[in-house]
């Protein structure tokens, strides 16, 4: 078993394999109902525990049709109704109960620290489903969109992220070490990728382009990123955050001076794209959010050790 808590720590070929997987998966899933099994139901049997400390509607309905079309199932848990919250149980104890009783755990957590500890204790893979230093489900499967769309492989593509420094950057900017693309982002001085991700980069001997002037940053680029201004552990002045933000508005004007970009956002959105781009022909948000099913499904081969 495997767990896939962050893409620093997954070997690159696993990560392709889990991309090949996936394609393979898509491609035999055509004519099949939602929620068809997939031939072998490779994990029957198997249950997926999934627990939200934060609000969640993608990640809960992919992991969910994920497991189903694979053969296994699902229960999902509200922190606040467990004993680790209020009623003081340990999380050592709560991960091996989680291990006793189920195959697989995805934990959506407002504390980095809460998954070292569940590492620590649970015998079962534990997935990251968003952490506030990571989101490395979305980002492996925002590659497989790009790849789907562009019909090239991701390391000849340039890669533009505008907006904030947040968990889904921090994911991107390992994954273009990992796969080897150019990724220029576009912020405010005050918001640049955290130190211990720029430290990490260059202890893998590769950089990111920053700009603060976002019409420089899309110049070349084949995909454009964004994501919410507030994320949902931003402790911050949210009217001045908004404000420091107000010149990287993503609207077509924008848009124009990247002609060959296509859009992409994993969603929920803000104020940061105009309805224009984001419900636009070069916005492909939709296929983005549909194809997480498929890059979930051979996530969970990868975790249980299935993928060929
Ligand atoms: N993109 C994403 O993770 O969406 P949810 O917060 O709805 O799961
Ligand atoms: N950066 C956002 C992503 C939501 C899917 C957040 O953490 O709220």
């Amino acid at each position: 078993m495997k767990h896939f808590i962050n893409l620093k720590d997954i070997k690159t070929e696993d990560l392709k394999k889990i991309l090949r997987d996936a394609k393979k998966r898509k491609s035999k899933r055509k004519n099949l109902n939602t929620l068809d099994i997939d031939k072998g139901a490779p994990l029957n049997g198997k249950i997926l525990i999934q627990m939200f400390e934060k609000p969640s509607l993608r990640t809960r309905l992919s992991f969910y049709l994920a497991i189903r079309q694979l053969g296994g199932g699902t229960i999902t848990l509200r922190s606040n109704e467990l004993h680790l919250g209020k009623g003081g149980e340990t999380l050592a104890d709560t991960a091996k109960i989680l291990s006793t009783y189920g195959d697989g755990f995805m934990l959506r957590t407002d504390s980095d620290k809460k998954i070292n500890e569940f590492v620590k204790h649970i015998k079962i893979p534990l997935i990251n489903g968003l952490s506030p230093s990571s989101h490395p489900t979305q980002i492996l499967s925002d590659i497989f969109t790009i790849e789907e769309i562009k019909k090239k492989p991701i390391s000849k593509l340039n890669i533009c992220w505008i907006g904030d420094s947040n968990n889904v950057l921090n994911s991107l900017i390992v994954a273009s070490v990992k796969f080897s693309f150019d990724l220029s982002v576009a912020c405010p001085k005050n918001y640049k990728p955290k130190k211990f991700i720029m430290d990490w980069l260059k202890e893998n001997k590769r950089n990111i382009k920053i700009f603060h002037n976002p019409k420089n940053a899309v110049k070349n680029a084949d995909v454009i990123f964004s994501d919410k201004v507030i994320s949902l552990n931003d402790k911050v002045d949210v009217k001045k955050k908004i404000k420091d933000f107000k010149k990287f508005y993503i609207d077509s004007n924008l848009i124009k001076s990247a002609p060959k970009s296509i859009f992409l956002h994993c969603l929920p959105r803000g104020g940061e794209v105009s309805e224009k781009v984001f419900l636009g022909k070069k916005s492909h948000v939709w296929q983005q959010a549909r194809n997480r099913v498929h890059v979930q499904k051979s996530i969970l081969m990868y975790c249980f050790g299935k993928l060929r």
